[in-house]
């Protein structure tokens, strides 16, 4: 238990407006999880799986109405509306609150509210923030105790410390003598964050990342702000430690939008021999900098929460490892032997499956089997490749930042920035090509700054300026370097140049040697590029017209490219430092020399 006055005093506030049945303080120990996911088994929100296929694993089903982030029902609720535009949604915090009263009002009667005291990253490190989440699912608290380090231990740790409130509510309360539902949820959601009083409020989904409060809302948006006001980094990048075959090794943080092969990355299984890969984190990064002077990351998260389909043995056989227990399935399908399949995970799909509908599912079916955006819920410490570091809390030292999209065109393999302002600069440009499978127009730029579109928690010019004035306070000796890369360029028949997955090893190579002064880069107007010759392709079917090409300088692509920079900065009202335009003038003007 606790003395802490504040908790105390907000959870009986909290229990007197959402009007639980019970409060129930989570010691986050095994027996309370199996309890937990037993009482789930016994409602039909979870089905254990066989235990000699998957032990001590479950599927679940959402409602089919739930079952991803809301992002238009996201707000940031700053007092100002200019910190949170342009890219959020805003209500002013009196109104929301007005609004969320009313909702939480009585929300959470016939159910027991849950007090989950959590922290993210290692116990007592420095680079940590702890977290209270009040909530009405037992999902949740099943998830957060693999997602968290969460439980009495955090209790202590946390003694009479300040905490982020996290308030969360199905918004489904139960009459006297109602039979609950598999997944309660409500056609309201409200997933809101306020960041001057740091806390959060999110109504309505039981889903992820509108539920997992530790996750997008604390760790990303309500830490971003913090980050800002105490000059640390709160981003949306995995951590991976990697080993060159002398045995030295250098740690890499890196920020991608979806569907950018971002959890692939983070548990490389390289191709090339003597090369090693190692997992710190596969979504968030904290870093702040050590008494050295140097940059240390902690991976704030104590699971993967990853999208299961296109998950195989060959994408991703760690991802995979990771989950074969003590894991917790959404949106999947189910097999007659009761283990988990979705699409993408074998050659062959099975006979017959139950779809994650709950309806009798085969091949010829006309719908996939598992929701798009189904996941794993898995222990990061399963990770067959997770790092030795994983949990020091001092973080690991950062040696280098990578930012990168998907991108047809225009964008090489890799490019290493000019120095730190120049890496903001690409960061704030991070962009994906829409696919087919969008909605809008193919091959249409959507820009995602530093992957944090969704996940910023004030004006994202004024984050920009954050990262250029971290760059500044810094030793500039000590500074990680900035790179950019794009697996996804295209030749003139629609073809990708570059073959990804394991075979990235040997830009992360070209990267590593980079880092340790090489003399294999040139300068040109999108940073320094590989010296032609200077990538490793031994054993690679690539002729080196093909390699040439994914480095290629157009200048006239790179003018419109700019000029479309120039008018996204513009649409910044102002916000955007002048140090990103000085960058822009400077790279156009090497454009014009070229
Ligand atoms: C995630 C996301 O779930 O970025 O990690 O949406
Ligand atoms: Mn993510």
């Amino acid at each position: 238990m606790t003395t802490n006055k504040k908790l105390l005093a907000w959870v009986e506030e909290m229990a007197n407006l959402c009007k639980p049945d019970n409060v129930y303080w989570c010691d986050g120990s095994e027996e309370e999880y199996d309890r937990l996911a037993a009482e789930l088994v016994e409602n039909g929100t979870f089905k254990r799986l066989n235990d000699d296929l998957r032990p001590n694993s479950y599927i679940c089903m959402s409602d089919p109405s739930d079952v991803a982030r809301v992002e238009d029902r996201t707000f940031i609720c700053s007092e100002k509306k200019e910190d949170a535009a342009p890219t959020n949604n805003w209500m002013a915090p009196a109104e929301m609150k007005t609004k969320l009263t009313g909702l939480f009002d009585g929300s959470m009667k016939g159910r027991t509210m849950y007090v989950i005291p959590f922290s993210m990253g290692p116990l007592g490190s420095k680079i940590a923030h702890i977290g209270v989440e009040l909530t009405d699912s037992a999902y949740v608290v099943c998830n957060m105790r693999i997602m968290t380090r969460m439980g009495q231990k955090v209790l202590d740790q946390l003694g009479d410390g300040e905490f982020v409130p996290c308030l969360h509510s199905v918004g489904k309360p139960l009459a006297p003598g109602e039979k609950d539902v598999p997944w309660p949820c409500s056609p309201t959601k409200y997933i809101c964050h306020f960041p001057e009083e740091r806390s959060i409020w999110s109504f309505g989904s039981g889903y992820g990342g509108n539920a997992l409060l530790g996750k997008k809302c604390f760790a990303l948006r309500i830490a971003s702000v913090m980050a800002r006001d105490e000059g640390w980094l709160a981003e949306h990048m995995l951590i991976v430690g990697i080993t060159n075959p002398k045995g030295e090794k250098k740690y890499v943080a890196a920020a991608f939008p979806s569907a950018c092969g971002k959890t692939n990355l983070a548990m490389l299984t390289p191709s090339i021999p003597g090369w090693k890969v190692e997992t710190v984190g596969d979504d968030i990064a904290w870093m702040k900098f050590g008494v050295d002077g140097r940059l240390y990351a902690v991976n704030p998260e104590y699971g993967f929460f990853g999208v299961a389909p296109g998950t195989s043995e060959k994408t991703n056989s760690n991802a995979l490892a990771s989950a074969t227990k003590n894991s917790i399935f959404t949106n999947v399908a189910l097999t007659p032997e009761g283990d988990i399949w979705w699409e993408g995970m074998t050659d062959k799909k099975p006979a017959h499956l139950t779809d994650w509908k709950n309806r009798p599912w085969t091949p010829e079916s006309t719908e996939p089997s598992s929701h798009p955006n189904s996941r794993f819920t898995a222990p990061a410490g399963q990770c067959p490749v997770i790092d030795p570091k994983w949990e020091d809390p001092a973080g690991v030292p950062i040696s280098a930042i990578l930012f990168g999209g998907r991108r047809a065109k225009v964008v090489p393999l890799v490019s290493e920035a000019f120095d730190w302002n120049h890496g903001t600069f690409l960061g704030s440009t991070v962009s994906s090509e829409t696919t087919a499978a969008a909605v809008g127009a193919v091959g249409q730029i959507r820009r995602d700054p530093f992957a944090m579109l969704p996940f910023c928690g004030y004006n994202m010019g004024d984050y920009f300026k954050h990262w250029i004035e971290t760059g500044e306070k810094a030793d500039q000796t000590k500074l990680p370097k900035i790179f950019y890369v794009n697996w996804f360029r295209k030749d003139e028949n629609g073809k990708f140049i570059w073959p990804g997955y394991g075979e990235n090893i040997r830009v992360l190579e070209w990267i590593f040697n980079r880092l340790d002064g090489a003399d294999i880069a040139v300068e040109t107007p999108k940073g320094f590029l590989p010296k032609p010759g200077t990538s490793n392709t031994e054993g690679l079917d690539i002729s080196p017209e093909r390699m040439n090409k994914l480095f290629e300088v157009d200048m006239e692509e790179g003018l419109v490219e700019m000029a479309s920079i120039r008018e996204y900065f513009n649409s910044f009202e102002g916000h955007v430092p002048q140090e990103l335009y000085d960058v822009l003038e400077k790279v156009e003007s090497m454009y014009k020399k070229s």
